[in-house]
């Protein structure tokens, strides 16, 4: 028989491990929220032509990570490697771009990059992003960086971790950078490999996040880009830094952030760690000042970051400082139909408290049924035989140390509601 397995790189996600998920989001929701941000669903199907034109044509994302496909009705779409281009059209779709400019939204949600798969890097990933949109004032790059870095080292308590930033100027002082990396790149072309050499007629700032190591070893010396940084950009990188400085937000300068999505421009940053070997980036973002014009959208600016959920998992695992909120749990063990019948009202009482609670649909042996308590970790187990119908009072047996006392079943709720307290 064919057996059916996932596609390579695209996880299942099973208990418990859905209940880490949902723990990291809720702490990131509460987070976001607290700064004023708001939920935004966007499709995970988009039309090809928008990736193409936001992350860019010559990126490695377009060229050759992108599941894309044609529908039945010749329509070329494409499976969202990334949030913020969906976004920013939601945005500029909905008229939000025009009637509310001032903007804050977060998502999170699967996206889908060919990439080998590896610890950490997956055909099917997640992302936790967000979306500031409607000012170019450097205070709000210090605040979307200031949230991020709340949100891993204060809420999730992760440790070794590093804010990483740069500025990569914007569409003014980028064409003398650009001929400076252009004229290093070219005496040195026969060192990079098919695709740089392509690239480097096109846009050769994407040569920068090729993985070649024979580019990689070319690239070593490359001209930085803040040597070419106009008055508005050096202003800019300064007022982050000082707002960054007050907000109490360590960081480093890094120059040879790049980042592979041509959307960017001014100030650019990831968060990485030494834990995840080359999948080092835990999250990442900047401003994209241009982009919701070239969407067909007002001139409005944005900045914004996603992390990557599976490798936060990772980091969180490692570290142990992620808490699960978990819910008292019981198990009713209940011998014949009439003790069902009666305890039923009992069950329900107790999980619309907020218990987490379990029976045999089975109608199997006590033997069995405290078999069944202690697989689904039952805290306690609520035991009727005849003798405790007749009685109209349970046995409950704390599992952890076999202790057990007899409740009467009226008191069972509120007996149980003081366990859970
Ligand atoms: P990105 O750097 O392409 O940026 O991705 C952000 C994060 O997603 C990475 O730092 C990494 O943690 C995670 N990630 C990327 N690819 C994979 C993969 N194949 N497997 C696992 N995790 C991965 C963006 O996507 C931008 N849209 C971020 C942004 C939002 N910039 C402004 N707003």
């Amino acid at each position: 028989m064919t057996k059916y397995t996932a596609v390579r790189g695209m996880d299942d996600c099973l208990p418990p491990e859905t209940s880490r998920w949902q723990a990291l989001e809720s702490i990131a929701r509460t987070t976001f929220a607290s700064y004023g941000f708001s939920e935004i669903r966007t499709p995970i199907v988009e039309k090809t032509e928008l990736f193409a034109r936001s992350v860019g044509e010559t990126t490695a994302i377009v060229e050759k990570e992108m599941y894309s496909f044609v529908d039945q009705g010749d329509d070329r779409l494409t499976l969202r490697p990334e949030g913020t281009a969906s976004v920013v059209r939601a945005y500029v779709e909905s008229g939000l771009a025009s009637q509310h400019p001032h903007s804050k939204f977060y998502y999170m949600g699967p996206m889908f990059r060919r990439e080998r798969p590896q610890k950490g890097r997956y055909r099917q990933f997640h992302q936790l992003g967000v979306e500031l949109f409607g000012t170019a004032a450097p205070a709000s790059d210090a605040e979307v960086m200031a949230m991020l870095w709340d949100l891993l080292e204060n809420r999730l308590h992760l440790p070794d971790l590093t804010l990483e930033v740069n500025s990569i100027g914007c569409t003014g002082c980028r064409g003398g950078y650009l001929k400076a990396l252009e004229d290093y790149l070219k005496a040195r072309a026969d060192g990079l490999c098919g695709d740089c050499q392509r690239r480097l007629q096109k846009n050769p700032m994407r040569v920068l996040d090729c993985k070649n190591e024979r580019c990689q070893a070319v690239l070593y010396d490359t001209p930085m880009v803040e040597q070419h940084w106009c008055e508005g950009c050096s202003g800019h990188f300064s007022e982050v830094q000082s707002m960054l400085k007050q907000l109490h937000v360590p960081y480093t300068i890094n120059h040879r952030i790049v980042r592979g999505l041509d959307y960017y421009m001014r100030t650019a940053f990831e968060v990485t760690t030494t834990r995840l070997g080359a999948q080092s980036a835990v999250a990442a973002g900047g401003r994209y000042d241009g982009l919701v014009r070239q969407l067909g959208g007002p001139d409005v600016p944005g900045i914004g970051f996603a992390i990557g959920g599976e490798r936060l998992m990772l980091l969180l695992e490692d570290a142990g400082t992620l808490a699960i909120p978990s819910a008292t749990t019981v198990c009713f063990v209940m011998l014949g139909r009439a003790a069902r019948d009666t305890l039923l009202p009992v069950i329900q009482g107790l999980r619309h408290e907020g218990l987490m609670v379990h029976w045999d649909y089975d109608e199997r042996s006590i033997k069995a049924q405290m078999r069944h308590a202690d697989k689904v970790g039952a805290q306690f187990a609520v035991i009727v035989g005849d003798d405790e119908l007749r009685n109209r009072a349970a046995i409950v047996k704390t599992m952890a140390s076999g202790e057990q006392e007899t409740v009467a079943f009226d008191r069972l709720v509120q007996h149980l509601m003081g366990q859970h307290a």
